[in-house]
């Protein structure tokens, strides 16, 4: 800028995020050095009206201009003349004031004045952008939080439920059981009806507790720092039922922990589906490591059914795939659902591995 002006300093002052305060960002050494240090108020000197009126501001003799303003951190002392013009990155959109000064007195001509506009604008985008880039990493990483943050309280949520079944329902069933079975045992011989009815009653609080368990099974925490991902997806075919067979096909992975837990959730409710709804009679698993990604598939050969007509359904009481979508967006995973009545489904969920944004 001093060279093309042929002047002797340039100053670079941002405004402020409240849009009031003009703030020194730069400045032809060795004032950069006080970059951060000096302030002035919109309205407040040569710079502080060039930023109210988005003008520039050509000053010959300083010392005349009522608008000027002394810092002596600046040397204003040993400057005669200035040029201050407006940096605007786009219509109406102030980013801050570049001022040159020069030692000499002279008047900055319309020339001057409109090609250190040009290069003020432009600095204005690059300022722009360096904080629209910043901003978003700021967002980013916030949701990044919120995203760990719910699935942490997901998973302590489970641990609570899993616990509250175990040790209330589990425990007032066995003692049920117990029960009838002391029932059973003190009737007389002739009471055939009340034994096939206590019998029945058996079953039925033997097949409570079986649910029971399974439920607990299926809320436990999996034991992904241990074991990582693949061993638990390992873990998830290993307890499908005798019908379904399986096959799994697992890289190493390396995500974050809360992201682990959303997958590895996606894919339990995934296979319970399969076991639930499918009819399958094989269902297949890979947890792929790609450039940039990781996917999970879990592909079932069973009877298949129209996604569409189910998911993002209002009204709809069920939350498999709603809660699976919301994980998945959670975590900024994609899901998709292909499957056809009759045909099989197949469930991927593709996560892009995480590499912090940069400005
Ligand atoms: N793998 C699958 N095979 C066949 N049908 C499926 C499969 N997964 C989901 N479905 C169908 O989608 C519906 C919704 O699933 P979901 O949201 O998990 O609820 P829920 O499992 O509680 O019924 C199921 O009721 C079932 O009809
Ligand atoms: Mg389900």
């Amino acid at each position: 800028m001093i060279e093309v002006t042929a002047a002797d300093v340039c100053f670079v002052h941002v405004l402020d995020e409240t849009g009031r305060r003009l703030v020194l960002a730069g400045g032809t050494p060795p004032f950069d050095e006080l970059a951060g240090t000096i302030e002035l108020a919109v309205g407040e000197g040569v710079a502080g009206w060039v930023a109210l009126h988005g003008e520039p501001a050509v000053v010959e003799d300083k010392w005349n201009d009522p608008r000027y303003r002394y810092f002596p951190e600046l040397r204003g002392e040993n400057y005669a003349s200035l040029l201050s013009v407006p940096m605007i990155s786009r219509p109406g959109h102030l980013v801050g004031v570049l001022n040159v000064h020069s030692e000499s007195r002279r008047h900055f001509s319309p020339d001057k004045v409109s090609l250190v506009g040009h290069v003020a604008n432009l600095m204005a985008g690059a300022v722009e952008n360096a904080r629209l880039y910043t901003r978003l990493a700021e967002r980013e990483e916030a949701v990044e939080r919120f995203a760990q943050h719910t699935l942490e309280l997901q998973e302590a949520e489970r641990q609570r439920l899993a616990a509250e079944i175990h040790d209330g329902i589990s425990q007032r069933i066995v003692s049920l059981h117990y029960h009838l079975c002391a029932a059973a045992e003190t009737l007389p011989p002739e009471s055939a009806q009340v034994a096939t009815q206590i019998s029945a009653a058996r079953d039925l609080a033997a097949a409570a507790l079986d649910e029971a368990r399974s439920a607990i099974g299926g809320l436990r925490p999996p034991l992904l720092d241990d074991l990582g991902l693949g061993a638990c997806l390992r873990g998830l075919a290993r307890d499908l039922p005798p019908g379904i067979s399986s096959d799994v096909e697992v890289d190493t992975s390396d995500l974050d922990a809360h992201v682990e837990t959303a997958i590895y959730r996606m894919a339990q409710e995934a296979l319970q589906n399969v076991v639930k709804h499918a009819k399958a009679s094989h269902v297949r698993i890979e947890l792929r490591s790609l450039p940039h990604v990781v996917q999970v598939l879990v592909v079932d050969d069973g009877v298949g059914f129209a996604p569409e007509a189910v998911v993002g359904q209002p009204g709809g009481t069920r939350y498999g795939l709603t809660g699976m979508q919301a994980r998945a967006d959670l975590v900024g995973a994609e899901l998709r659902l292909d499957s056809t009545p009759g045909k099989g489904t197949r469930v991927s969920i593709t996560v892009p591995v995480s590499e912090p944004l940069r400005p």
